[in-house]
């Protein structure tokens, strides 16, 4: 794919791994269009500031799961993108949802999967008492937050840290790992074969991890 892999952000408040990818600007991408399900978020307000069309797209409007997530894709398609980015967004997809952008849909999680999968991930790992900690990106597939990961970074856990500390520094990561990830996408080295991640055409053992 070349300098321009258009994609489409989802998210559900503070937009801070968009604003990575706004502010990544030798990415070789153009994010098209910004949709949340929740108004008067932050991240709506940073897609702005950089101009990008910023779109709510209320779950609270639709029946069902099945119904929204039917009014979701076509606000997407519209946009055409190359790629979907789901960062921070808040919400269980459905299965067809998924098939529809099997191999174009990337997440971020913070932890490091197969680990602590679902929500209140670093409170899990505090509570389990692991010595480190980190995030994921990875593709999209049916069942939760178990997609083949494509890169992961490590942090360290410190003896005094709280949720809020541990956070922030998983944060940080994110915001470096996620523009990466979809560097690779963009150019066309990272994809999802039958059997697992390819990158650079050959099969991915294991995750990248920084
Ligand atoms: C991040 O911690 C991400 O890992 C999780 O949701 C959070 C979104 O944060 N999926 P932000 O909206 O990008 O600031």
């Amino acid at each position: 794919m070349t300098a321009d892999c258009s994609v489409v952000v989802l998210i559900s408040g503070a937009g801070t791994n968009l604003q990575a990818l706004i502010d990544a600007h030798d990415l070789p991408i153009r994010i098209t269009a910004v949709i949340s399900n929740r108004a008067g978020v932050e991240g709506l307000e940073r897609a702005r500031r950089a101009g990008i069309p910023a779109r709510v797209l209320p779950h609270q409007d639709y029946a069902s799961r099945e119904a929204y997530d039917h009014a979701l894709a076509g606000l997407i398609d519209s946009h055409q993108p190359d790629l979907v980015v789901l960062a921070g967004f808040m919400r269980i997809l459905s299965a067809g949802f998924v098939e529809r952008y099997t191999g174009r849909m990337l997440n971020i999680h913070p932890s490091l999967l197969p680990a602590f999968r679902g929500l209140q991930t670093h409170r899990r790992a505090l509570e389990e008492g692991c010595r480190e900690h980190g995030c994921s990106v990875h593709f999209v597939t049916p069942d939760l937050d178990a997609g083949p990961v494509i890169v992961q970074a490590k942090v360290p856990i410190l003896s005094d840290d709280t949720e809020t500390t541990l956070a922030a520094r998983v944060q940080q990561q994110e915001h470096r790992i996620y523009p990466l990830a979809v560097r690779w996408y963009a150019e066309g080295r990272v994809r999802l074969g039958n059997n697992g991640i390819l990158m650079d055409g050959t099969p991915m053992q294991q995750p990248v991890i920084l």
